[in-house]
């Protein structure tokens, strides 16, 4: 009875090594709800809560088993809403290990009946993160095969108008 997974995250911006294990999940569960997270503890986002949620809208517009929603406080109490017991998370490197297993265990000490699912990132994505993906395109470098079209589109916009005050992000 696999039923659906909750894949919770920033999403800034949607990457190919969300998209991977969305993709790769979606073999595994009958459907997943991409749980997109409102800016939390000060994290300050380059992509506003919309532009992220219409970037992952707009790649997964054809496929039916996948949801986008956004979420606010805390992800176990999401979950209870979604009536979801599934988080699906993927795991790049050996340093994404300890804040993975301590966000698992907070989870599972906070709601004793959920649990977190990894999955591998596919080697070719391992090197992959939405930071790194900015600091690429603000650069001008090619992110062909790393983002969707839709990322690129819009954050060149985004940076049309924001150009003076863009100094960093995280
Ligand atoms: O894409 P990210 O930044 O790795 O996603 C992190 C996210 C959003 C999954 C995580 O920060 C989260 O679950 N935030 C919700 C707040 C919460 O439940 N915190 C307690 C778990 S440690």
């Amino acid at each position: 009875m696999p039923g659906i997974a909750v894949y919770p995250g920033s999403f800034d911006p949607i990457t190919y090594g969300h998209i991977n294990i969305i993709d790769r999940g979606l073999k595994i569960f009958d459907s997943i709800i991409i749980a997109i997270s409102y800016n939390q503890s000060g994290k300050k986002s380059f992509f506003s809560l919309e532009e992220r949620v219409s970037m992952v809208q707009e790649t997964f517009k054809d496929e039916k088993r996948v949801v986008v929603e956004t979420f606010k406080g805390l992800l176990v109490d999401y979950l209870q809403s979604r009536n979801a017991k599934i988080i699906l998370r993927g795991l790049r490197t050996v340093a994404d290990f300890e804040f993975e297993l301590q966000m698992s265990l907070a989870n599972k000490k906070m709601s004793g009946n959920i649990e977190t699912v990894f999955m591998m990132t596919e080697g070719k994505y391992s090197f992959l993160s939405s930071s790194i993906i900015k600091e690429i395109l603000l650069l001008g470098g090619p992110v062909k095969d790393l983002v969707p079209d839709v990322v690129v589109k819009l954050f060149n916009e985004r940076l049309k108008e924001r150009k003076s005050d863009i100094v960093s992000w995280e």
